[in-house]
């Protein structure tokens, strides 16, 4: 999968090198691309901010250097695929995700989904946003989604695009070397909507506080009925909206 991030700070995106998600751009399995928004202005100050028609505190993104930001992703998706037959029936158009408190929740289905598009865009903005029109103009090339990571307000679109590339890169086969490990956790479908059960390792007892009694049995059908419980019991306290 190949994934382009416009944002002003390509430095906060130096983490995506580590760990499982690092191993899979390494290996050629996910294709991470960085664009700072700045390379597509004109003045010498590189100026991507102005003040908000209206009126109003602070300061909101200029439609000029995301256009041609955008544009530029349009045609390397082109580029990507030379000589290539033109696609039948109506093309699909690429995924453009676009952070914002105000979006849709985002969610494990939301991940499951995006986790299976060839390309993904992220527009990173920050200030009070994006210049409305960015967004209008480029649903006509895109399949643009508003997408909040939840109820609270971050000081940009970085952070919610790291969580988000961790929670869909993670899916993509190969990325995580047990893929049973996706299998039963929290918010997955085989979870049936369940928040996962606690989990312990050895020692069986440590600082006084013993391991359940059962998870030493052997017994497979009395761990998962345990777990099951436990899953429940979980979910009731802490997210009843989900056993809905
Ligand atoms: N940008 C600022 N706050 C955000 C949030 N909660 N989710 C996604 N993007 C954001």
């Amino acid at each position: 999968m190949r994934i382009d991030i416009v944002t002003i700070f390509p430095d906060y995106f130096a983490p995506l090198q580590l760990s499982l998600i690092g191993k899979a751009i390494a290996d050629g399995r996910l294709d991470v691309r960085v664009h700072d928004l700045r390379d597509w202005t004109h003045d010498r100050h590189r100026t991507v901010d102005d003040t908000p028609y209206g009126g109003g505190a602070g300061m909101v993104m200029k439609p000029e250097p995301w256009g041609e930001a955008l544009d530029a992703l349009l045609g390397g998706y082109v580029e990507q695929q030379p000589g290539a037959d033109p696609p039948e029936g109506p093309a699909k158009r690429p995924v453009l995700i676009v952070p914002t408190p105000s979006g849709y929740l985002f969610n494990q289905s939301m991940a499951v989904e995006f986790a299976a598009e060839p390309t993904l865009a992220f527009a990173c903005g920050r200030y009070e946003g994006i210049d409305r029109r960015v967004v209008e103009w480029a649903a006509d090339h895109f399949d643009v989604r508003e997408v909040s990571l939840g109820d609270y307000v971050l000081n940009g679109g970085e952070v919610a695009v790291l969580a988000m590339v961790e929670a869909i890169g993670r899916l993509i086969p190969g990325v995580i070397g047990n893929p049973e490990s996706l299998v039963q956790e929290s918010h997955s479908d085989a979870a049936d909507g369940l928040l996962e059960y606690p989990v312990y390792t050895k020692p069986a007892t440590w600082r006084g506080l013993a391991v359940p009694e059962v998870l030493l049995s052997g017994h497979h059908g009395r761990v998962a009925q345990w777990r099951g419980q436990r899953s429940v019991e979980i979910t009731r306290d802490r997210r009843p909206d989900l056993l809905q």
